[in-house]
This record gives structure tokens, sequence and C-alpha cells, in this order.
């Protein structure tokens, strides 16, 4: 990608610096990305890798073109009216992963008609396997590009309206966390039948992964791949079976629409939690 961009990213915890990680893995130079948090000295294993880091966003914004905010829900307000003096709506797109917070809620607290993209990466972002969605706010469709040139890098990109963005951070964020839980319990079921811990995981991690690109390389419907597993009166059906009885869809599918319930409510509840 084009590593002449200078880029800010404000608030560098778990997403914003996987964010980081992915983009110097793919190619951009740790100088050009300004990490900002409040406790600062805890980035300082990025300031040894010659990413910049610090504590004062408002330099990070004024060095960058493409401001990246990844702070909690709760805590955007704040940043955003300390940096909105600095945003010049000619040189910057800022690019929001705030899960719940909308482009027109960031564009009243800026007071400024800015550039502004909703990006919803996950934290495979670090190993460049993110699965990103993206939605413009209004008049700044072009920023797009821009956006699918920086999370095309490290995963894939899909476009999406903005009021998706909830069901996009249940689905694809949080979603890291749901397909984790099911490779650790296929972990655990290898290791009941006889293998030890460390190689069940990484033959249920495997098999997930080649699973998951069975339907990206085929795009085949996941039905079809599993008619090719599931012989008549087979293993791989009564498992499979078993599974249901117990509820195996029901929960995947009980646990996304709550996730999605949560995500549209934590701009609004301060006590709630990511
Ligand atoms: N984690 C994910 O997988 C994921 C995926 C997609 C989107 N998101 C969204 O990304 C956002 C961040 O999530 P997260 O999991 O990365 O949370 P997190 O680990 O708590 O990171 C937020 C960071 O922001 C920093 N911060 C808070 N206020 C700041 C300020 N005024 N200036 C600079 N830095 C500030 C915090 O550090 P200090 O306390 O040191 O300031 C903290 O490191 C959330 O809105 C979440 O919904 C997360």
């Amino acid at each position: 990608m084009n590593t002449s961009k200078q880029i800010a990213i404000l608030g560098a915890g778990n997403i914003g610096s996987s964010i980081a990680a992915g983009l110097v893995r793919s190619g951009v130079e740790p100088a050009s990305i300004t990490l900002t948090r409040r406790k600062a000295q805890l980035l300082e294993s990025f300031r040894e890798q010659g990413f910049v880091v610090g504590e004062d966003n408002r330099k990070a914004v004024k060095t960058a073109r493409i401001v990246i905010i990844s702070v909690e829900p709760q805590q955007i307000d704040n940043l955003l009216e300390e940096i909105a003096p600095d945003l010049d709506t000619k040189k910057h797109t800022v690019i929001s992963v705030v899960s719940g917070v909308s482009v027109s809620q960031i564009l009243d607290r800026v007071g400024k008609t800015i550039t502004v993209v909703r990006a919803m990466p996950n934290t495979a972002i670090s190993i460049g396997e993110s699965m990103t969605c993206l939605a413009a706010g209004p008049s700044s469709e072009d920023a797009l590009v821009a956006a699918e040139e920086i999370f095309g890098a490290v995963g894939r990109t899909l476009v999406i309206d903005e009021e998706q963005m909830i069901a996009a951070t249940a689905l694809g964020a949080c979603g890291v966390a749901f397909f984790l839980r099911a490779v650790r319990s296929a972990s655990q079921g290898g290791i009941e039948i006889g293998f030890h811990a460390e190689a069940a995981l990484t033959i249920a991690a495997q098999t997930a992964k080649g699973a998951a690109a069975l339907l990206l390389d085929s795009e085949n419907h996941p039905e079809r791949e599993i008619d090719r597993v599931t012989t008549p009166r087979g293993c791989t059906i009564i498992g499979l079976n078993q599974m249901e009885h117990a509820g195996f869809s029901s929960a995947m599918i009980k646990g996304i629409v709550s996730s999605a319930r949560k995500a549209a409510g934590l701009y609004e509840h301060e006590d709630t939690d990511g």
C-alpha cells in the first residue's frame, strides 16, 4: 500500500495496536504511524519497533493525514472534543472503529464537516486476516477508497450501509471470540478422545482454518461442504446431529443476536462493557 500516508492511531489498546501491527506487516513503515494512549508508557515495545508513541493526541493529529480512532465508546466524546480544533476538513480522513457511534454523532461532536469513515475490523488484523466492514459518512464516499486500501492490505473488506455496523460488530469483531471458543471446545473434545492438549489444539485450529478456507475459496454454501463429509449412517453425521440436539446452531445465533443488542447500546450507556 501507499506508505506515504501519515497515520495516527488514537487509543492504541487491543484493536488499535492490532491495526498497527497489521499495517507494518503489510509494508507500512512504523515511523509513519503514531500511536497514542493516556498511559503511553505501556507503548514502549512499540517505540522500540520504530513507531512514534505518546499521549499527545493533538500532536498526533497534526502530523497525520489518516486519523484512526480506536477508543472505547464512552471515551470518544472527550477525545473528539480534544482533537476537534486540529482536524482539517481538507487534510484529514477520520476512520472510527468505535462500536455504536455513528458518523453523524462524530460530526456533531467535532462541529465541522470532516471526512469520516467507519470501520469494523477484528483482531486478526494483526496477522493480515481481518474481516473489515466499512461504511462512509455523507459526502465521504471518496474516502472509502483510502480506507479500502488501508484495510484491504490487512485482510478482506466489505462496504456496507452504516446501519449494518452494529451487525458487523457482532458477527465480525465479536465473531473472533465465538470461533475461538468453538476451536477450544473442539480441542477439549479431542483431548477426551486421546490427544494431548497441544496436538488437539493444532488439529482443531488447522481444521477450522481449512473449513473457513473451503468456503472463502469455493464460495460454496457450508451445507454443500458438509454433505461431502457426511457419509450416510457415518461418524460425522451422528456427531453433527448430537451437537444440533444440544443446540449448537441455536446457541451461535442467540449469542450473535445478544452481542448485536449489546453493541447497539454501548455509546448510550456508560456502564456497559465491550
Ligand atoms: N477489540 C476488538 O476486537 C475490537 C474490534 C473492532 C472494534 N473495536 C472497537 O474499538 C474500540 C476499542 O476497543 P479495544 O478492545 O481496543 O479497547 P481497549 O483495549 O480498551 O483500547 C482503548 C484504548 O484507548 C485508550 N484511550 C482511552 N482514552 C484515550 C484518550 N483520550 N486518548 C488516547 N487514548 C485513549 C486506552 O488507553 P489509556 O487508558 O492508556 O488511555 C486504551 O488503550 C471500541 O470502541 C471497540 O468497540 C474493538
